[in-house]
């Protein structure tokens, strides 16, 4: 089932396609991106072009106060994974006491993990990290900033929580302003310090304010009344960042902004970031049909935030995650249906997490961060194929300043990553990067049409392999999205009308086989027949993409 089988193919089949600075909406350095805006629901850059956010959270809010993985690996050839992977930003976190207690920001490395006991960790930074072992925790936490930028990655400073420590819980103190350990003038004072120290470093494009609003206190009017004073914090002190505002009950609802917005004193600045976990979705991913489900949690989602976007509001998908280590079923599920929402939406987002593992957390040293794309030694990716996976949305689809095309339709399949395309050589349908930039037309008829040849796909005999043809009334030349997910593509043979759906064989060919997971049928695994349809207006960047034809 998955694609290309050895890690290696995969690593070089995403470096080829994907060669540096062509990744991710960034086609120039993001040190030559420099000031963002927004622009209706886009983020642009200062020629009016999309900048797109393909980030990964690093955490760096722990007991430690330190970016995770410097025991673990050089901090240069950490960022440089992260380019690699195809992420051009890192949304970056910290606590509230590296800006205000000096107690904390004057620390050593060496002596922040000493006085954990975290004796190995140290010692394992001195191999790793050398340079960085006797620097302050604000001049380490500087470094990172500023190697992310050699290797042009974007980074945003999201204020995670104000104790350092692991994040987030209703009961912890640091749920919602005014709560024992979240004090709304030493929040601010923080936002402060921290925008006007990294006012001129050029790669930190944005912060967000405050993590997960939470807990029995939260409520809409100190919403507004806080998060705008903070926004007006951050912006006198760096009127060049992004402001980004988290919602409540963990960041999974922005709804109360459906009819009031917040009001500032500056424009084009402003963003909403929303969170999104599998488990969040109330263990319907484990019971329910995924059908049924994937459609209902895509409406809920447009309910919580996603209406922003037609208000003409950017907006950040900060948080998303599942095991990378493909072990969780209800993720797994999660995760197929995520990719096509975010395809289909085209979102900013970023990844939790980075880090493979943590210098401690929850009270345990070392811990294996099984939803970190890295492994836990931090020397390469947890899973390739998860990275092949979310590659499909490391790259625009849409947005101002791309192109010059007129919008067409991919066909995403969010279980591998990839597209429909038309084989260059045999020209048959065949499953390939999405990168390719297969210009379709599913039309108000229900072909799907290879744009501008005339050309449908069409359906032979169950279990077969679809093919392309010119008879596009034929009753196999239709094509119905069914369920609730709208993600199966339906048609009817034509020997004897029996219902079937595109789908893909173990080899990767597409096929059409009898519909798996209808709403009657229960809970069950159908995501090889998901298929999302999808308005781009890419162009090819380079003819190099093309030499790779499948
Ligand atoms: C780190 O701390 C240990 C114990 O205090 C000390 O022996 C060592 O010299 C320190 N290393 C650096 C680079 O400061
Ligand atoms: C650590 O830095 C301090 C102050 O900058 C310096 O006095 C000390 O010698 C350094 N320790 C090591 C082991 O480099
Ligand atoms: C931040 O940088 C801007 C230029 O981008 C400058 O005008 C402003 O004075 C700086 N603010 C602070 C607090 O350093
Ligand atoms: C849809 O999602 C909502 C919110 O999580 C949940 O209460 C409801 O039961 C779900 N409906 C179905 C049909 O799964
Ligand atoms: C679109 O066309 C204009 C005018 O021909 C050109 O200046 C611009 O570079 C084109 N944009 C892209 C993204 O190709
Ligand atoms: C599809 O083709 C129809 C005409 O057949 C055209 O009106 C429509 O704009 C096309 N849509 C896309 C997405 O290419
Ligand atoms: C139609 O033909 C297929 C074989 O191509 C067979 O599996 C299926 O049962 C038939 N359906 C009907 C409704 O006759």
């Amino acid at each position: 089932m998955n694609p290309p089988s050895s890690s290696f193919l995969v690593l070089l089949y995403l470096s080829l396609l994907f060669p540096p600075n062509t990744i991710t909406g960034t086609s120039h350095a993001t040190g030559e991106v420099g000031v963002l805006s927004s622009s209706s629901r886009w983020i642009v850059d200062q020629n009016g072009r999309r900048v797109k956010l393909a980030c990964a959270n690093w955490a760096a809010h722990l007991e430690p106060v330190m970016a995770e993985g410097l025991d673990k690996h050089p901090l240069d050839d950490i960022a440089g994974a992260v380019r690699s992977m195809g992420f051009n930003c890192v949304r970056l976190t910290w606590p509230d006491y590296l800006a205000t207690k000096a107690s904390i920001a004057s620390l050593t490395v060496n002596e922040s993990l000493r006085r954990l006991g975290l004796v190995d960790s140290a010692d394992a930074v001195a191999v790793n990290n050398p340079q960085i072992l006797n620097r302050t925790l604000m001049e380490a936490f500087k470094d990172v900033v500023s190697t992310l930028e050699i290797h042009n990655i974007m980074v945003i400073l999201d204020n995670q929580i104000s104790i350092p420590g692991w994040c987030c819980s209703k009961f912890d103190g640091n749920g919602f302003f005014g709560d024992e350990y979240f004090d709304t003038d030493e929040w601010i004072e923080s936002l402060k310090i921290m925008a006007a120290t990294f006012n001129s470093s050029s790669n930190v494009i944005g912060m967000s304010l405050r993590n997960e609003l939470r807990g029995p206190r939260q409520n809409v009017a100190d919403w507004y009344r806080y998060m705008q004073m903070g926004a007006e914090a951050v912006h006198s002190m760096n009127p060049t960042a992004l402001v980004i505002l988290s919602g409540l009950d963990f960041d999974k609802t922005l709804t109360f902004l459906y009819d009031k917005q917040v009001e500032l004193t500056f424009k084009g600045k402003l963003v909403f970031e929303l969170h999104w976990y599998g488990f969040s979705d109330g263990g319907d991913w484990e019971n329910g049909n995924i059908n049924v489900v994937c459609g209902n949690v895509s409406k809920n989602m447009l309910a919580r935030g996603g209406f922003l976007l037609e208000q003409g509001w950017p907006l950040f998908l900060s948080e998303f995650g599942v095991d990378i280590r493909g072990n969780n079923p209800g993720d797994n599920h999660f995760l197929s249906c995520f990719l096509s929402v975010a395809a289909e939406l085209d979102l900013d987002w970023a990844i939790w997490a980075l880090q493979g593992s943590y210098y401690i957390r929850e009270g345990q040293p070392n811990l294996d961060e099984t939803y970190g794309v890295l492994s836990w030694d931090w020397s390469k990716p947890r899973n390739t194929n998860f990275l092949q996976r979310i590659s499909a949305i490391q790259s625009p689809f849409q947005g101002p300043g791309l192109s010059n095309r007129s919008l067409y339709n991919v066909i995403f399949h969010p279980l591998t990553g990839l597209c429909v395309l038309q084989n260059k050589m045999n020209r048959k349908p065949v499953l390939g990067s999405c990168a390719e930039y297969e210009a379709w037309n599913y039309t108000s008829g229900h072909n799907l049409v290879l744009k501008d040849s005339g050309l449908c796909l069409i359906a032979e005999a169950e279990d077969n392999e679809v093919k392309f043809g010119t008879n596009c009334e034929s009753l196999s030349s239709k094509w119905e999205l069914i369920t609730d997910s709208q993600m199966l593509l339906s048609t009817k043979i034509n020997s004897n009308g029996s219902i079937v759906c595109l789908d893909i064989n173990p080899d990767n060919n597409l096929i059409t086989s009898s519909c798996k997971c209808l709403v009657e049928e229960g809970s069950c695994s159908g995501e090889s027949q998901w298929f999302k349809i999808v308005y781009s207006n890419r162009e090819e960047s380079s003819s190099f993409s093309k030499l790779l034809s499948v």
